[in-house]
């Protein structure tokens, strides 16, 4: 049967202690008010201002909100953006941002731990609900701002902290809502993904495409927290998560960076029909979860080996939707106010209807989140390639095997390269599933051996992926 119901935002006006002002806008359409402040005027603070001034219109006709920037914080208030900023007003001081009576709702674009922490926690204390795109805040610290948007009754958004435009959290949040998850996986970090993939495609070393990359502007000049996998564990602590319904816990994460890939593993990996890929992995396996950052072997055939370049995909498995997955830019300017504004459209459509925590910042109430035991990463089995730089003698292979043999490890396939008993040549082994502690310990003892002429890599082959 059908029901009358009233006009849309005809209701909703002032709940919530939010200005609520109304005004007939756009071909008379009601349209209500909400004031903006934003923290940071870097990349990201630029593209969001950059978008709300360019598609306000359209935004007003999507929500029924208007959403007005009233101030924003820089450390650098003069600087040029390229913006007409008539009206907003630009300042040094971020506590005006957040403790302003003239702001309904915050955004946080700056960056980094502190202040935006004590930022980000005033705004929600104050009642005003923030938008973030600060993953490592999140992952850091996220229970206690997340108690605290509960406390306040206000949302706390942060579609732009996983994967910039990608939407995965609402993917997380809503659209998969209805199934057990079984594993996220995907590649959380663009530069990484493109120092690889240009490593692979140019034949040079590691060192040499960072520093194109850092004079191209792909890459910070302090690269670590991209290159050392700590970005990518930060994103995939809230994709955990949310996955799992478990709290947000940076540090169970294992996290391995990709500057010691080599472009003679790229290579190897080429050959044998692989790419090499910093993959991020959140899985159930049995009453644990497996939760890790790290370079990994991927078919060739997969569809994580067709992610190239700046690009992020990730792949999210659930037992009744089976896999999908969600592929986009996960960093930049535009990219990253795209996701940013996305939460701003949920907070102005929420006070428009009235909701209040329709849905649960973790995806799941709060009283239900569990920490899940997580496995040891060297427990995880499978398969593994090897290679080692030997000094090509009769024997040689005997006494590796022997090794490989009292480890319980067994050899799917052996490469060599060239013959040379003076000088070294590249062996590479591909293992059996085994896991990661037997591998290591039978390296420990190959390293030692006398033809073994460097430190043995090891970079573990992930199958079974989308
Ligand atoms: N620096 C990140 C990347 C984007 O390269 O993907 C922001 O997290």
């Amino acid at each position: 049967m059908w029901r009358r119901i009233e006009r849309v935002g005809s209701g909703a006006i002032g709940r919530g202690g939010w200005a609520g002002r109304l005004g007939k806008k756009g071909g008379g359409s009601l349209v209500e008010e909400l004031r903006i402040g934003v923290l940071g005027f870097g990349t990201v603070g630029t593209g969001t201002v950059r978008l709300l001034l360019t598609n306000g219109e359209l935004l007003a006709q999507r929500t029924g909100v208007r959403f007005r920037l009233v101030r924003i914080a820089t450390l650098d208030p003069q600087g040029d953006r390229g913006l007409d900023l008539a009206g907003i007003e630009v300042t040094d001081d971020a506590w005006k941002v957040v403790d302003g009576d003239d702001i309904d709702v915050v955004v946080e674009v700056m960056g980094g731990l502190e202040p935006a922490g004590s930022l980000v926690l005033r705004a929600l204390r104050n009642g005003k609900p923030v938008v973030t795109a600060n993953k490592a805040l999140l992952a850091q610290r996220g229970e206690g701002l997340i108690a605290e948007a509960l406390r306040s009754g206000v949302e706390l958004g942060f579609e732009a902290a996983v994967a910039g435009a990608v939407p995965v959290i609402k993917a997380l949040k809503e659209s998969l809502a209805a199934n057990r998850i079984q594993q996220v996986y995907g590649i959380l970090n663009g530069t990484c993904n493109y120092i690889l993939t240009e490593m692979r495609e140019k034949g040079l070393p590691f060192a040499t495409i960072l520093g194109e990359a850092q004079r191209l502007g792909f890459a910070e000049a302090d690269p670590s927290f991209d290159v050392d996998g700590i970005d990518a564990a930060h994103k995939l602590t809230i994709l955990a998560s949310l996955a799992f319904g478990t709290p947000l816990d940076f540090e169970r994460v294992t996290v391995e960076g990709i500057r010691h890939i080599s472009d003679v593993d790229i290579a190897w990996a080429t050959e044998m029909g692989y790419r090499i890929k910093l993959l991020a992995v959140a899985r159930r396996s049995g009453d644990e979860i497996e939760l890790g950052v790290r370079p990994v072997l991927v078919a060739d055939a997969s569809m994580v080996a067709t992610v190239e370049g700046v690009f992020n995909a990730v792949f999210i498995e659930g037992d009744f939707s089976g896999t999908t997955m969600y592929y986009g830019r996960g960093a930049g300017e535009r990219p990253t106010a795209s996701a940013v504004v996305a939460d701003l459209v949920e907070i102005g459509r929420n006070r428009r209807s009235g909701a209040r925590g329709r849905v649960p910042t973790l995806s799941i109430l709060p009283q239900h989140l569990v920490p899940l035991p997580v496995r040891d990463s060297r427990e995880q089995s499978g398969e593994y390639y090897i290679r080692l730089e030997v000094r090509d003698r009769p024997g040689v292979l005997a006494q590796l095997t022997e090794v490989l043999a009292r480890f319980g490890i067994s050899i799917d396939a052996i490469h060599q390269k060239g013959r040379s008993q003076e000088s070294a040549v590249p062996l590479v082994m591909v293992t059996h599933e085994t896991t990661e502690r037997q591998v290591r310990d039978a390296l420990v003892q190959i390293a030692a051996l006398d033809p073994v002429s460097e430190p043995p890599r090891l970079i573990r082959i992930e199958s079974g992926l989308a």
